[in-house]
This record gives structure tokens, sequence and C-alpha cells, in this order.
């Protein structure tokens, strides 16, 4: 029982996780630079959420005041942005919350978040893939190129109203075929990815701008009033409730800033600019968001914008003017997405790679390509489950799976910050998280109450994956540590 308890509690000393990190070879390549890592983060934030969610956020909880959502969802993700910025620049290995927690938390905890990393971003780079494949499929449309119905969406699907039921489709083709290209891309190299991401990023970021831009003058300054439609009696449906139900639901359009940290290892200087990739890629995104929203919901009463492309719509509402910036829009979020699906991909795959290093996944997991450098098996093994998901699963039932698992790591990066202040003060710490333990604690109970306002289900659904999680360590992971060895 005591052998058990050191087992499950064992923790990774932090000087140890540096030099191993600084002494490897044959490992991965520092390529990176702070304008890579601050596109990466805003190639990975920018994607679903602002294309697809800020309408129906509008239209169903908060109305013109989804800007508030937008600045109280970002709060959250800031303080927890600080905490990661003082990890990511105190242990700047790839691995990220997984990595951060070995350290604190003890090898458990860490195995826990580790697999609670695989659920956000496996999940993620799925969710977007199929958003993906729904302006491919829209883009080709309009040159009369026709996808077959049966292969442009997932043989299933899930409404509250309905439960399970078929949809008559096979399979979601181009949302596979978007991820398979991807995973080619992300064998062939990090530098070659980030070069991509780079060129993608700049592509959604002018397009957003022409939009704010040009939607600026077609704004009818009486779709914002009232500001905050009064609440309809129900719970979360406009007003005050309504303005924290829309921040929980717009959460899933910040997901992404931390998968900037599990390029650690690959940063030509993790120190200095692992703290500036996350904080300004966030700072950035939160600007557009709202700039976004606020223009959105001026052209548009809130009312109409339940639909799948809000921007879309608030373009040809706006009048002749806008149209042109149709076809550029489409173009924007198709590139847009593609980015969210590459870095969540190379997160994912670097979090395979970290876990099996340490032993608690099999060895497969953590070769490195002799030419190029990259972890391609965990990057095949990532893509065949992204792919499976894209495919197979309904967008629907995968967002807010997502959501709760990344508000979950995020709780634990906060708590674990508090934790190695009192524990380890000695470790030097280039970047340090202002005001702790306010910020850090705060972080957390902003997250939990998300966490708290998701539904029933979505609770079931992390439950059974965290399980499965247990039944892998139990199994293999706990037996094969590195640490058993010491
Ligand atoms: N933040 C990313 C998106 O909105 C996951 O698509």
């Amino acid at each position: 029982m005591k052998t058990m308890k050191h087992q499950l509690f064992r923790k990774k000393d932090i000087t140890t996780l540096l030099q191993d990190s600084l002494q490897e070879k044959g490992g991965l390549k520092r390529t990176l630079t702070t304008g890579h890592l601050v596109a990466l983060g805003i190639g990975a934030i920018i994607g679903t959420g602002i294309f697809v969610l800020t309408g129906t956020a509008a239209a169903n909880y908060a109305g013109p005041a989804l800007t508030i959502s937008f600045i109280i969802s970002a709060l959250g993700c800031a303080m927890a942005g600080l905490c990661y910025a003082e990890f990511a620049s105190m242990i700047p290995v790839a691995g990220s919350a997984y990595s951060y927690s070995y350290s604190t938390l003890g090898e458990f905890f860490a195995w826990f978040i580790g697999w609670d990393l695989i659920l956000e971003y496996l999940f993620t780079a799925g969710t977007v893939a199929v958003g993906w494949s729904g302006y491919f499929v829209s883009f080709l449309d309009d040159f009369g190129i026709h996808i077959p119905q049966n292969l442009r969406m997932a043989p299933f699907d899930h409404t509250s109203a309905d439960g399970w039921f078929t949809t008559g489709s096979i399979i979601n083709f181009p949302a596979m075929f978007i991820v398979a290209i991807m995973s080619v891309l992300l064998i062939r190299g990090i530098s070659q990815s980030a070069t991509l991401n780079n060129i993608i990023v700049v592509v959604k970021v002018v397009v957003i701008l022409l939009f704010i831009g040009f939607g600026l003058s077609y704004i009818d300054t009486s779709n914002w009033s009232p500001y905050i439609p009064q609440n309809t009696g129900e719970f979360g449906h406009f007003g005050w409730s309504g303005i924290f139900r829309g921040a929980a639901v717009i959460f899933f359009a910040y997901i992404g800033f931390d998968a900037v940290s599990t390029t650690a290892q690959e940063a030509k200087d993790p120190q200095k600019d692992m703290p500036k990739g996350i904080l300004i890629s966030l700072l950035v995104c939160t600007i557009l968001y709202i700039a976004v929203t606020a223009v959105l919901t001026g052209i548009t009463h809130y009312s109409e914008l339940s639909v799948p492309a809000p921007i879309a719509l608030a373009i040809d509402k706006g009048g002749e003017g806008l149209h042109w910036l149709r076809m550029p829009i489409k173009i924007g979020a198709i590139a847009g997405l593609s980015s969210v699906i590459l870095v969540m991909m190379l997160a994912q795959s670097r979090i395979f790679y970290t876990i099996s290093r340490d032993g608690l996944l099999p060895k497969f997991f953590s070769k490195v390509h002799t030419r190029f450098n990259t972890p391609h098996n965990s990057t095949i093994v990532t893509s065949i489950a992204v792919g499976l998901i894209a495919g197979l699963l309904p967008i629907n039932i995968l967002g807010e799976l997502v959501s709760i698992g990344t508000l979950m790591a995020f709780t634990l990066v906060c708590i674990s910050i508090v934790i190695l202040r009192k524990t380890r003060p000695d470790v030097n710490r280039p970047f340090k998280t202002p005001w702790v333990p306010l910020v850090p604690i705060l972080g957390a109970l902003i997250c939990l109450s998300q966490m708290v306002a998701l539904p029933l289900d979505t609770w079931l659904r992390l439950i059974i994956w965290m399980l499965i999680g247990f039944v892998i360590y139990f199994a293999y992971g706990i037996k094969h540590s590195k640490l058993n060895k010491k």
C-alpha cells in the first residue's frame, strides 16, 4: 500500500527535467522564434469560435452584450494564461500542463491531466475539421462542384430533442481529407508547419480586419439597443445570466493559447519567448473577438444570427457595398480553421511524445524521425484518431466535451502555480504570475464555475474518458514509468 502511494505521488525533479531537455540528443530541434510562437497561438485560437459560435451565442443567450461575455471569458483565460506563462518559462519542456503537474502534484495527477489534454487536443482538432468541412463544401458548391450528400457528414447525429439518429451519410470525407493533409505537413517538419501557419494567420487576421474596418460604416446603432436584452424568465436566456451562459459557450473560441506551451522544447529561447507567445496571442484575439462581435451585432439584429455562418449573413445584410467580402471571408474561414487543426494536432503529438519519454506510454510514441526530426509515430496515431473522430462524430457532441476537458486542465494549472510557489520557491522563474495566490485562485474559480454551467451528460462523457485513462495507467503506465528505475 505504501509503495502504491509512493508510486502515485512520485514527482519528477524540476532540475532533472530541465537538464534532460537541454542534454537531449537527436530529439526535437529548436527553431521557433517569438513571432512563430505568437502566430502559433493566433493560429490555434481563431477558428470555429468566431466564425460559427458567435452568432448562436448572441442569438440565444446574450444579444449585443456578447461583447461582455467575451470579456468575462477572456479574464478566466488571461489568469490561466499568466499561470501557463510562468510554468512555460520555468519548465520549458514539451508536454505543457502534463509536465508541470509531474513536478508539482506527482505522477498520477500528471497522467490524469495528460489524458485530459489528449481529450482537449484530439477532440478540438476533430471538431474544427468538421467545421472546416462545412465551409469547404459550401465554397465548392459556389463553383458548381458538389460533393455527394453521403460523403458530406457523419453517419450519426445527436440533438437534445431527438437523441441519437442516423443521417443517411456514410462519412464526413472532407473532414478526414484535411486531417490527412495536415498530418503529412506535421511529419515533414515543425518549421515548415510553422511557416505555413504564419501565412494562414496573416490571411485570417487580414480577413477579420477587413470585416471590422468595412463593416463599421454599415452599423445601425439601433441594433445595439437594448444592449442587454431582458431575461426571458429562464436562466441563461438574456439578461446577466445570459451573459454568463454566453461566456461559457464562447470559451471554446479562446481554446488554443495553451497549445503554444507544448512546443517549448522547440523554441529558440523558451524562457523569454513562451510568456510573450501565450500572452500576446491571447490579447490580440480578445481585441479582435470583441470588435467582430460589436460589428456583427451592429450590422445584423442579434435575433437573426443563429446560423452556421453568421459573418457571411452580416455581409449579406449589410448592403451591396459589403458583398465583395463574401469570398474573402469564406477563404479566410477555410484557411483559419486549417491552422487550428494544424496546431492542435501538433500539440497532441508532442503530448504523446512527452508522456512516452516518461515511460507512461510505449516507446513507439517517442521515436523521432531521423530525417525530419519530428515525432512521426505520434503524429500518425494522432492523425488516425482525429480522422476517425472528424469522419464519424457530429460537431455538437464534440464542442462541449472539449470545453469541459480544457477548463479542468486550466484549473489544475492555476492550482499547481500556488503549490509550486510554496514547495519550490528556489527555482528560477523568468516570468512570474502577478499577485499570487489571488490571480491563480480567481482563475481556477472562473474556470470551475464555467464547468459547473455545462450540462450533466458532458460531465458523464468526461468521467467515462477519465476512467479509460485510469485503466491504461494502472495496466501500463504505473509499471513502466521511468521513475521506477530511480
Ligand atoms: N479556439 C479554437 C476555435 O475557436 C479552438 O476554433
